[in-house]
């Protein structure tokens, strides 16, 4: 007999059906045994089996059941679950898989976030743990299908690579062949470069940084959201992309989430038609009373946050014009005032959740931007050629997915967001023993 997904069974009341799935909870009544039995998408279905039948099964085991699909009866009917109606007699059990027993319970976690890491491959059988990473990738496919949308090429980024750029301290070195070369810190060297070719392209990437201390908002490797714009010249022009990406990203979750949002309880921020924008020298005046803000600490973003709350009822806020020596060599300084450049953050509920800005396109601004950093051009050389032969005007930025995620969800800590957890003290598991006492929530 071939086994039938769960909500098949709806429509075979009087047949005997097979079906497999883990057990989710057993429940003892007189002479019987009441299995729920769990899908990989988490739809639940009833069996019903005489107690004999039933000794030697646990919870999580992975079991499959082959009986008769019975109505339930009036007052049974389940309302909440979609196969409801019906219960499946079991009459055949096997156990493909069994399980231990679990020192916690998985339907209602109460882990430190310590033991909540340790645990995580089984943990992730949580409905709800298992809705933060389903809501996740629909973010990742509603920043793909928009951009695709706009007519934007999608590349596969390299991990590897010569050079690190977004600051030197916290790059991964890795041996190759007895040579030096890093984890990349982010696409941008290679998002720039297809520019010269294809214009406006995306990636879906990994990036690393070698963050020395534990925060709720760094991960030492994490997924960014990243774009590049071809043929546009004022930060107006990105702001809006990037608005416009955000409100396609949300639309999506709003269409293809609600289950999961509402089994987290979370409701969507609005995004404004217009989220507001500040300059970071406005800010500093207006709000911190300070002549020469020059960047942010999570202090200011939190109250510039609860400002635009305040005034606008928006959770989220483009800062802009950092100083320029605070920014990347690639970003482009702004041609009023140079000592600012066309940069932004989006601040969304507090956090940082994307850095942007438009880019120094002229080979030979470039070559005065590295050098007034002290960077080496001939360490640049592959990355300039694309420069000298035709570069567009452009800009872009690159979305923090973990972050967004975070901030979407009202998670405490980044670590919630994150499928494989890598931190100062963590790959999977604690990298030295003494750490598993002393890693902090
Ligand atoms: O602000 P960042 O460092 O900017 C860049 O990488 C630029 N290349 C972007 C650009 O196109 N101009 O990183 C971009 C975003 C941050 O806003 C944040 O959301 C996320 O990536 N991010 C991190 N997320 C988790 N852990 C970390 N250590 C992160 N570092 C950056
Ligand atoms: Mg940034």
């Amino acid at each position: 007999m071939r086994k039938i997904p769960f909500e098949k069974t709806l429509k075979k009341t009087g047949k005997t059906v097979k079906v497999s799935g883990w057990v989710h909870s057993i429940r003892e009544h007189k002479n019987l045994v009441f299995l729920d039995l769990r899908d990989e998408k988490d739809l639940i279905l009833q069996v019903v089996l005489e107690k004999n039948l039933a000794e030697r099964i646990n919870l999580e085991d992975v079991i499959e059941v082959e009986g008769k699909v019975l109505k339930r009866p009036e007052g049974m009917v389940n309302p909440k679950i979609e196969t409801g109606e019906i219960e499946i007699k079991g009459e055949k059990i096997r156990i493909l898989s069994e399980a231990k027993t679990l020192p916690f319970d998985l339907r209602n976690l109460n882990l430190s976030l310590l033991e909540y890491l340790n645990w995580f491959p089984v943990v992730l059988k949580n409905e709800k743990v298992k809705a933060i990473f389903k809501i996740q990738q629909k973010i990742v496919e509603g920043f793909r299908e928009n951009l695709k949308k706009l007519g934007f090429f999608e590349f596969q980024s390299p991990i590897l690579c010569a050079l690190s750029v977004e600051g030197g301290a916290e790059v991964f070195k890795v041996d190759y062949f007895s040579k030096e070369a890093f984890l990349v810190q982010s696409p941008q060297l290679y998002k720039q470069i297809l520019v010269s070719s294809f214009g406006k392209v995306f990636c879906v990437a990994k990036a690393f940084r070698a963050e020395p201390s534990l925060t709720s908002r760094h991960l030492c490797e994490f997924t960014s959201l990243d774009c590049e714009v071809g043929f546009i010249e004022t930060l107006e022009e990105l702001l809006s992309v990037c608005e416009k990406i955000l409100k396609g990203i949300f639309k999506k979750l709003e269409k293809e989430a609600k289950k999961e949002l509402n089994l987290l309880k979370v409701e969507l921020p609005k995004i404004p038609k217009k989220i507001p924008r500040i300059k970071l020298f406005e800010a500093g005046k207006t709000i911190f009373n300070q002549e020469n803000l020059d960047d942010l600490d999570p202090e200011k973003e939190q109250k510039i946050f609860q400002f635009f709350k305040e005034r606008e009822n928006s959770d989220f806020v483009f800062v802009t014009h950092f100083p320029t020596l605070k920014r990347p060599f690639y970003t482009l300084p702004d041609p009023k005032n140079p000592e600012y450049s066309l940069s932004f953050d989006l601040l969304f509920d507090g956090l940082e959740i994307v850095s942007g800005s438009l880019r120094i396109h002229k080979f030979e601004d470039l070559l005065d931007s590295l050098k007034k950093r002290n960077l080496d051009p001939k360490n640049f050389q592959y990355y300039l050629l694309a420069f000298e032969y035709g570069m567009p005007p452009h800009g872009g930025f690159g979305l923090g997915l973990e972050r967004i995620t975070k901030q979407m969800l009202k998670l405490k800590n980044i670590r919630e967001a994150t499928l494989f957890v890598r931190d100062l003290k963590r790959v999977d598991l604690p990298l030295r023993e003494e750490e598993k006492e002393n890693e902090k929530d």
